[in-house]
């Protein structure tokens, strides 16, 4: 069993997965892991949609649209194959969550600390399903940003905000990053 300090240090993100299910009681650990997170003032401003087949499928026309927007703006010489590209990620994805925080349209210092307090919780997620063995990839492309998004998930988004989507699933590959050093980024006062 791996230790919590060795769990974090190996964690990287994940972009490719396996065709394989990931059972639900990891799942459940990943989600109880995130319900877990700090949170100023016992907000629990974190929301987790799990995003099934029907649901998935009711996206495709807008990555659709997305896809192809990207794809000619960049002049790709196959926008057909970005497209499917686009689809396959959310289609195929083995886990696929929305993670939202709550809106404090009327306090700024609140939402600050409601959105500090839901990253808190999305890594939870991320490294509990790393501990085993589930890699996992925070995405905020454009179609988590779209209004239709939150129609076709019945999110509010007048209330909640999404912070992004996590694909999860058993690792392809785990890519080799290299990271800045602490001592690079410490400053020790006296
Ligand atoms: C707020 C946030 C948003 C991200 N959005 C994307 C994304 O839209 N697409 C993507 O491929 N990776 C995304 N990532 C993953 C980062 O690119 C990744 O964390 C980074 O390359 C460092 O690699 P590591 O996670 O393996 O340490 C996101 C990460 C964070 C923290």
């Amino acid at each position: 069993m791996t230790s919590p300090q060795e769990n974090i240090l190996s964690r990287r993100t994940i972009y490719r997965f396996k065709d394989k299910a990931v059972p639900e009681a990891i799942i459940t650990q990943a989600l109880k892991a995130a319900s877990c997170a700090p949170c100023h003032k016992h907000t629990h401003p974190w929301r987790f949609y799990s995003i099934g087949k029907n649901t998935r499928e009711s996206l495709i026309p807008l990555i659709t649209n997305l896809a192809r927007i990207k794809s000619e703006k960049k002049g790709s010489s196959n926008v057909s194959k970005d497209i499917e590209r686009a689809i396959s990620k959310i289609k195929n994805a083995p886990v696929l969550f929305a993670i939202t925080s709550k809106l404090s349209p009327d306090d700024s210092f609140r939402e600050k600390e409601d959105y500090a307090a839901t990253v808190c919780a999305l890594h939870n997620m991320v490294l509990s399903f790393w501990s085993n063995g589930v890699g996992s990839l925070w995405s905020t492309g454009s179609v988590t940003r779209e209004p239709e998004t939150y129609q076709k998930l019945g999110i509010n988004g007048k209330e909640e905000e999404i912070i992004g989507f996590i694909r999860s699933g058993y690792p392809l590959a785990t890519p080799d990053v290299s990271k800045p050093s602490y001592e690079d980024v410490t400053t020790y006062l006296n």
